[in-house]
């Protein structure tokens, strides 16, 4: 293998910047050439690529985003756009290509391997879904964003004894919305993977009340339903009122947290490693403490469940 290029596709997460530059640096190490795409694959469609070296990936392990920006293709979902891409892999000798993304991004990846393009993927989205991988890049960043904002809603709630729902992104997935809740100390955490009781959540903040709390913090996964909705639903069902905050695209910004860091530089590597191997169709990730790549296939013939008895925990020490 002569050269390889990288890619960052579908939603940013910080620390994409870091996988980049560890696969730039960890390739030309290795004697490789190695590309960037820009605007992934639709960047892929229409040529953007460019030859990287030692310098091209400099400054930017701090940096959130991501400097070979991102998008989401449909065209790349078709048979059309896939021959323009392999076209352009051609064009430029690419060998082998490292996806940095989610699991939409991987699904692109594989659709490239069935063309005989080997991949080697590596997770980064800060919903942290990806199966086969206990930590995604920029779900540490987004986690410690969300439960800073937390903190200084919970000021302003104790100032007013509030109620507060605080809507966290994360699709499919409450991952974000349940590390945030237990790190947040929040009284209610409400995720996709749970099911809803209205009751359940009305009879905690009762009880809380009861107890001369003042304040309580609901945090709620977007995929679940909208905080607007929950408003709503809290306001008719039981006449509570409560303040609504939506924290959005802010969530996928920002400096990546050392921990991001870390683990973008040693995917990057790996993702490298896999594809110096001779390995067609890898994903990298971290298995008790360990990085380790396994095949794409089980990304997507696998589901892995969230770790419930958090939610009890947090549950528990909210009382
Ligand atoms: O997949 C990551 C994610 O941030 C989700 O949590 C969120 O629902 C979605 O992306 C938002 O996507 P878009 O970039 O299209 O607004």
């Amino acid at each position: 293998m002569k050269k390889i290029a990288v890619l960052t596709s579908g939603g940013d997460a910080p620390g994409m910047n870091a996988a980049i530059r560890s696969v730039v640096r960890k390739a030309l190490f290795e004697g490789l050439e190695v590309s960037g795409v820009f605007n992934g694959y639709q960047g892929l469609i229409e040529g953007k690529i460019e030859q990287f070296q030692l310098g091209s990936v400099g400054d930017i392990i701090q940096r959130g985003g991501t400097i070979l920006r991102s998008a989401r293709c449909p065209e790349f979902m078709t048979e059309d756009g896939r021959a323009k891409a392999m076209e352009q892999i051609k064009l430029h000798a690419i060998e082998g290509l490292v996806v940095i993304g989610g699991d939409g991004s991987f699904k692109g990846a594989n659709e490239l391997v069935k063309l005989g393009v080997p991949c080697a993927c590596v997770p980064a989205t800060i919903d942290n879904d990806i199966t086969g991988t206990e930590f995604t890049i920029g779900f540490d960043t987004a986690l410690n964003t969300v439960v800073d904002v937390i903190d200084k809603i919970r000021d302003t709630a104790t100032s007013h004894e509030r109620s507060f729902i605080v809507e966290v992104m994360g699709r499919d997935a409450g991952d974000l919305a349940l590390w945030a809740g237990l790190g947040g100390g929040a009284e209610s955490i409400i995720l996709p993977e749970k099911p809803f009781n209205v009751d359940a959540i009305v009879n905690r903040l009762k009880s809380s009340t009861s107890r001369g709390k003042k304040h309580s913090i609901i945090v709620l996964a977007e995929g679940m339903m909208s905080a607007t909705q929950l408003a709503e639903i809290l306001k008719k069902e039981a006449g509570i009122e409560t303040r609504v905050s939506i924290l959005g695209h802010m969530q996928r910004g920002g400096s990546p947290s050392a921990r991001d860091r870390v683990i973008a530089s040693q995917y990057g590597a790996r993702a490298v490693e896999t594809l110096l191997s001779g390995k067609k169709s890898s994903a990298v990730g971290m298995r008790n403490h360990k990085v380790v790549d396994y095949n794409l296939e089980e990304v997507f013939t696998k589901r892995e469940k969230l770790d419930l008895s958090l939610v009890d925990l947090a549950e528990t020490l909210s009382i």
